[in-house]
Order: C-alpha cells, then sequence, then structure tokens
C-alpha cells in the first residue's frame, strides 16, 4: 500500500515527507483527535494518505498546483480507497479560499511562502487548532545560510530562517519547535483562543 507509494516517490525524485516527521504529524492527530485537515502540498498524495489512514472520521483536502502530481494523487488516493475522505485540488495555494474551518493545517509546500500561507490560512484554523510546517532545518542549512553558495538556495535558506524568527517573536502564536525530527517541524496554535 503506502510503502510501495513511499518506494515510487522516493524512486520518482518526488519529494514526501520523511518517516520521522510523519510518525510525528499522525501523533499530533491522534492525540489533538483531528478530523479535518487541510493540507498545502499533495505531491503525489503520500501524506494526506497516510493521515486520512488513521481514521474513518478524518478528511482530508489537499492543494497541488502540479498537474502531473495532482493525477497521480487522485489516483493513488483511489488505489488506497480513500477518495471519499480525501479531496485533491488543482490549484496554486495561493489562489485556493474557503470558509471552512480546520483542527489542522499541514504547510508543506513552497518553503519561502511559509509567512504568506500562516497569514492566508490562519483563520481557517479552529480555535484550538493546529497549524504544522516541515523542513523547518532544511537540511540542516539554516544554521550557517552564509555557507550556501547558490544564491537561489542562500536566499530560500534565509527566508526560513526569518521565518522562523517571526513566528518566534510573534505573540499571536505559541510555538513548538521541533528541530531534530525529520527535516524539522514547527506546531504553532494560537494564543487567543476565544474565536
Ligand atoms: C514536499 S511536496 C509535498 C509532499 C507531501 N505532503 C507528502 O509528504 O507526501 C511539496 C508539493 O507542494 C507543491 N507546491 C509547491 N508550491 C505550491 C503552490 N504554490 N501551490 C500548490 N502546490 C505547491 C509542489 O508541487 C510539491 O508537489
Amino acid at each position: 500500500m503506502s510503502d510501495t507509494l513511499k518506494e515510487k516517490a522516493l524512486k520518482e525524485g518526488v519529494p514526501i515527507i520523511k518517516d520521522e516527521g510523519l510518525a510525528f504529524l499522525l501523533n499530533i492527530i491522534k492525540e489533538r483527535n483531528c478530523r479535518d485537515i487541510l493540507e498545502l502540498g499533495t505531491a503525489v498524495g503520500y501524506s494526506a494518505i497516510q493521515m486520512a489512514g488513521l481514521d474513518k472520521d478524518i478528511r482530508v483536502d489537499t492543494l497541488e498546483k502540479n498537474e502531473e502530481l495532482y493525477r497521480e494523487a487522485i489516483k493513488n488516493i483511489a488505489d488506497n480507497g480513500l477518495s471519499d475522505r480525501i479531496t485533491p485540488y488543482l490549484i496554486a495555494i495561493e489562489d485556493f479560499r474557503t470558509d471552512k474551518l480546520y483542527d489542522l493545517i499541514f504547510v508543506d509546500a513552497a518553503k519561502a511562502q511559509y509567512g504568506k500561507y500562516l497569514e492566508m490560512f490562519l483563520d481557517n484554523l479552529k480555535s484550538d487548532g493546529v497549524m504544522v510546517f516541515d523542513n523547518m532545518v532544511f537540511h540542516g542549512l539554516i544554521y550557517d545560510p552564509e555557507s550556501i553558495r547558490s544564491r537561489n538556495l542562500r536566499n530560500l535558506v534565509k527566508k526560513i530562517v526569518k521565518f522562523r524568527e517571526k513566528v518566534h517573536n510573534d505573540e499571536r502564536f505559541d510555538i513548538m519547535m521541533f528541530d531534530n525530527i525529520g527535516d524539522g517541524i514547527f506546531v504553532l496554535t494560537r494564543r487567543n483562543r476565544e474565536t
């Protein structure tokens, strides 16, 4: 099942969440009893399938802009019998709007846009909801961005560093940073939870 999907994705160079990060994410979903999940970054549906596979009451909306990956995700989701609980959207995250509220928003797409995604989807988080960000250490590169020779990569890594500082100092959020798990995972909850 998803193990073959994982192997295929890795073989084809499709970026998917690391095992350790995935186990951590699934634990959060179980512990917090998350039911409605929004995922930014579907790829071939691997993490969405894993999340929805946890419980029959879990529903996942997942966004992907690459048509080829989106089509493969649809097939993989159907092969796993989850078409009724995972809804993939072929759309750029920046263009997606919804009034729906989610227990968990899993952010696993364009790293340079994490700050933007945070502001875009904050109001879609239930008052006790949680936002989870993957790749927060970006293969360890965040520790020494100046040593990166490629300018594009260096700029990307600097944006991640900036995002880390921003959320850390933002009084709207409580943030837990798990730099040693997978590729680094941030778990963000809202401080002001009266809504
Ligand atoms: C790391 S992969 C997602 C992996 C997936 N969550 C998993 O673990 O199985 C990131 C995906 O986000 C997609 N992506 C990047 N920027 C995007 C955007 N602005 N809008 C929609 N999808 C985007 C990429 O095409 C890529 O497939």
